[in-house]
């Protein structure tokens, strides 16, 4: 079965095409950090406009990179939810008409499902039941994975997500949007010793994160240190994204004892994170835990992980129809 994958919950406009839920033919993501740059965030607004202009193109682009036509094309998987309900909405209208035209099925999917069967488009992945961490920019939670499509939610954040934390220190220290990729490459200078942010493990047997306190002791530090503030970056940085990796590393592996669990997944747009993939597997190998974590291009969002979770949604004959929008529920 090939499926054209399409994902518009946020900044990104995306389209792969999937051979048997696996196989990526090709992936196009077109990214909008250009726009919302100078805003310091995203501005929804801006983002379903560009959308809109960028989508036929973004689907052309994969459709030619594969070497492929609409015709060839099985079905069509797209993210429902959750995400920017105007920039859904440019996906959604798009794969439901398409696949009108085409006279194909077509089917929304969850994006958070998406991240987690992410792991499955590498040639490794992990066996069922996994413990799987969702570290993005909207979420921060721990899952126990037993199929593609049945996972617990054994704990998340109970206010920022790790992500958005990373974006907001970013903009504390006037390093740009998003803010993730710069302080993951800025920490390499510092030494993240030099200062002590608290770390929140909240109630150490459980597995909810809060990251706003960490956040706030950042916030405190550089108003305290405003005079000689620009030396000691890479150090606030190193400091901070240590505090955020003890706390996700300490939290998914005790989730994994809990469920005698030997495997875990980190997914998601902070799975990108260099200190992160070497500390969780680092960690994990102590533990005699394997860890399997996507290529960094699949860590953040792209249409092959809504191709690959649309896929196993099609095979258990789960659809969409045209009544269907961004609110419903598709299963
Ligand atoms: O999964 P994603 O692309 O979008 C959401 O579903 O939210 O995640 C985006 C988030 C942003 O907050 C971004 O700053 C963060 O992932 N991120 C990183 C890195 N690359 C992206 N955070 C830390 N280190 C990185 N290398
Ligand atoms: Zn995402």
């Amino acid at each position: 079965m090939i499926i054209l994958g399409i994902e518009t919950s946020c900044d990104e406009t995306a389209a792969a095409v999937v051979k048997e839920g696996t196989v990526i033919l090709s992936s196009v993501v077109a990214s909008q950090i250009e726009i919302h740059h100078r805003y310091g965030g995203v501005v929804p607004e801006l983002a379903s406009r560009k959308h809109i202009e960028a989508i036929v193109p973004v689907v052309g682009e994969t459709l030619n990179k594969a070497d492929l036509t609409l015709k060839d094309i099985d079905a069509i998987a797209v993210t429902r939810g959750p995400g920017l309900v105007g920039a859904l909405l440019v996906g959604f209208s798009f794969a439901k008409a398409c696949a009108y035209a085409l006279d194909i099925p077509w089917v929304g999917v969850n994006h958070l499902e998406g991240h987690i069967n992410s792991v499955f488009l590498e040639t490794d992945p992990p066996s069922f039941p996994f413990v799987a961490l969702l570290v993005s920019g909207g979420h921060t939670s721990i899952y126990h994975v037993t199929s593609h499509t049945t996972m617990e939610l054994m704990g998340q954040t109970r206010d920022d997500a790790a992500g958005e934390a990373f974006d907001k220190v970013a903009k504390m220290l006037e390093l740009g949007y998003p803010g993730g990729v710069v302080i993951d490459r800025i920490s390499r200078a510092g030494d993240s010793d030099r200062i002590k942010f608290p770390r929140s493990y909240l109630d150490k047997s459980g597995f909810d994160f809060s990251f706003s306190g960490l956040k706030t002791a950042v916030n405190r530090y550089i108003l305290n240190h405003k005079d000689h503030i620009k030396d000691q970056i890479p150090d606030i940085a190193a400091g901070f994204q240590e505090a955020v990796m003890d706390v996700l590393c300490y939290k998914v592996l005790h989730a994994a004892m809990r469920k005698s669990c030997d495997r875990i997944a980190l997914v998601g747009g902070v799975a990108a994170n260099s200190r992160l993939r070497e500390k969780l597997r680092f960690d994990a190998q102590d533990k005699g835990v394997c860890v399997h974590i996507p290529s960094s291009h699949l860590c953040g969002d792209n249409a092959a992980m809504i191709a690959g979770i649309g896929y196993h949604y099609l095979k258990a004959g789960i659809v969409s129809g045209l009544q269907d929008d961004v609110f419903s529920r598709s299963r």
